[in-house]
């Protein structure tokens, strides 16, 4: 059995930093440690649309966005397939003979589509496709033969749904379809880094997020607007590290030699932090040092970026490359089915002589 590595994102925004801790900097590493057969990358337009159907705008637009962020972190085209979910047909047939192995009792069982529905208020108002894409989002995995799948923890419903569907079609049908495995992101600090508010989700409509596209004033402004601890008045005052967004965001961009390069009079984050308990270390310079961090991670971040732009040809090329390639594999997935569920009318001699004679 090969080692496919799948994943994706949904176009509806641009990524932020929050992304890049929580996936694209595992991304990368996997890609770079090269210890797999295939590597996938969904940009899942598809399961955008299905709740924003009345906005495919926005949707066409964050496939660009979303691409360019991809490439300026790192990833990189010719290890790593980065497809667009609608442009491979092979998908809405997987999908279509999935939904018939799965019933609408399990599906409101999703704890994800549950509180998804909640935040919607879609009432009876539901779009189907909404309500089913952890079906068309298993076709998604099955149809590359993915088995190793990176993903938040919001995600593991939707694997287990997979997985299911994997067990009920080999059932059916014989051994078709591989069983995915999810992959937590290993480092527990930043698995959902918070806003610059310090409010639990870093989010586009709550205006708190730092993306990759910033520029460096930005980046700034936004790190010297963060929420620190409220009762640190004064500089000799004791601080708090928990719950501090500046220490959290240092928990999880300090790199080993970030004290020597930019503030050398600390040797690690832990004596940083009891300085900042103990009182004496203002809120600026450490916000500072943050700043420089961070600039030091989306510098080159920014200059891959400002490359792609420039040769956005380049871009749509890579993405229809790496859709033809996907689409290739997701077909020879769909001809395997349709011949194990014995539908293949018009090449089976099997068929065609059962019921002529
Ligand atoms: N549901 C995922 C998200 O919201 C996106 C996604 C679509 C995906 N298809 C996938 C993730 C397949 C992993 C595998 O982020």
């Amino acid at each position: 059995m090969d080692k496919v590595i799948l994943t994706g994102d949904r176009p509806t925004g641009r990524l932020h930093i929050g992304h890049y801790v929580g996936s694209l900097r595992s991304r990368v590493e996997l890609q770079n440690k090269g210890d797999y057969d295939k590597f996938y990358i969904m940009i899942a337009d598809v399961q955008a649309l299905t709740d924003n159907w009345d906005n495919p705008e926005k949707v066409r637009q964050n496939i660009i966005e979303v691409a360019l962020d991809y490439l300026s972190v790192g990833i990189d085209p010719s290890k790593v397939t980065i497809f667009i979910q609608s442009g491979v047909k092979g998908l809405y047939q997987l999908t279509c003979f999935y939904m018939d192995v799965v019933t609408l009792a399990r599906l409101q069982r999703n704890p994800t589509i549950k509180s998804e529905l909640k935040m919607r208020e879609f009432g009876e108002s539901i779009p189907v496709g909404f309500r089913t894409y952890p079906i068309s989002q298993a076709a998604d995995i099955t149809g590359f033969d993915a088995t190793i799948i990176p993903v938040g923890d919001d995600q593991l419903p939707m694997i287990e749904q997979t997985r299911e569907i994997v067990r009920s079609i080999n059932n059916i049908y014989g051994e078709t379809l591989y069983e995915p495995e999810a992959v937590l992101p290993s480092n527990d600090a930043c698995r959902r880094l918070p806003g610059t508010d310090g409010n639990a989700k870093m989010s586009k409509s709550l205006g708190n997020c730092i993306y990759l596209a910033d520029d460096s004033d930005t980046v700034k402004k936004k790190v010297m607007g963060m929420y620190t601890d409220p009762n640190h008045i004064r500089v000799e005052d004791p601080g708090q590290v928990e719950g501090n967004m500046v220490f959290t965001y240092l928990d999880c961009f300090c790199k080993e030699d970030s004290f020597e390069k930019f503030l050398p009079e600390f040797k690690d984050l832990d004596e940083l932090k009891d300085a900042y308990k103990k009182g004496g270390l203002g809120d600026v310079k450490i916000k500072n040092f943050l700043y420089q961090v961070l600039e030091e991670e989306l510098t080159p971040v920014r200059e891959k970026r400002k490359y792609y732009e420039e040769h956005i040809d380049e871009v749509y090329e890579i993405l229809k490359k790496g859709t033809e390639d996907a689409s290739k594999h997701c077909d020879q997935v769909v001809d395997r089915l349709i011949k194990n569920m014995k539908i293949n009318y018009f090449d089976n001699k099997e068929i065609i002589e059962k019921y002529t004679n």
